[in-house]
């Protein structure tokens, strides 16, 4: 049986591209669902559809309401990418304020593979909360994809979101049995 992956990406450059990911996932064999952040739906609104086509599920951005079903599949594994910074440190500090978040800050803890992969500059990652983030997510058993091997962040405007390298992000989840 093929395998689901939520594909959960954040308000950052490659999420322009996000087919990109979602390609790479069915690629590699994953049943792949999308989940923004509130803010990524923004840059999605007015091509939503092309999303929901492409993975053949619904695109969720928002937390459901109280007595609404579940719209997508159980995942097998989690993918967040690109995590942006701001999502970073609200995880690590306990802020499920997203549907993005709760999915991933739960899922870590009832034993599904979470793998994140950030995308912002050294600006950015020169807060003082961003290396405090890293280890409390890497400590909860997230596979935190950053530094050598992973996403080294960039120069401020030097950023190149069209190579973003989502083959080693689906790399990096658990292979099939
Ligand atoms: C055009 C644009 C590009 C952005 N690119 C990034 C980025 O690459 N990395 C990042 O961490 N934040 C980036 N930001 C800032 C985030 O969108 C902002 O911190 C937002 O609150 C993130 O929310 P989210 O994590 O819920 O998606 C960008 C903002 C804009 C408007």
């Amino acid at each position: 049986m093929t395998r689901v992956l939520y594909l959960i990406a954040c308000a950052a450059g490659p999420t322009q591209h996000i087919d990109q990911g979602i390609r790479a996932a069915h690629t590699a064999g994953w049943d792949t669902c999308l989940v923004l952040t509130p803010s990524a739906a923004r840059w999605w609104e007015d091509r939503l559809g092309e999303l929901e086509t492409l993975t053949g599920h619904v695109v969720r951005s928002q937390y459901k309401l109280p007595g609404q079903k579940d719209t997508l599949p159980l995942a097998d594994a989690m993918l967040v990418a690109p995590l942006s910074c701001t999502s970073l440190n609200k995880w690590a500090a306990g802020i499920a304020d997203t549907l993005a978040i709760g999915l991933v800050s739960e899922g870590v803890h009832m034993g599904v593979p979470v793998v994140a992969m950030p995308y912002f500059n050294q600006a950015q990652g020169a807060q003082p909360a961003v290396p405090r983030s890293v280890e409390t997510l890497r400590a909860q058993g997230v596979s935190v994809l950053i530094g050598p091997g992973g996403y080294e962040p960039h120069p401020p405007k030097q950023g190149n979101a069209p190579s973003f390298p989502w083959g080693r992000a689906v790399a990096a989840l658990p292979k099939a049995p």
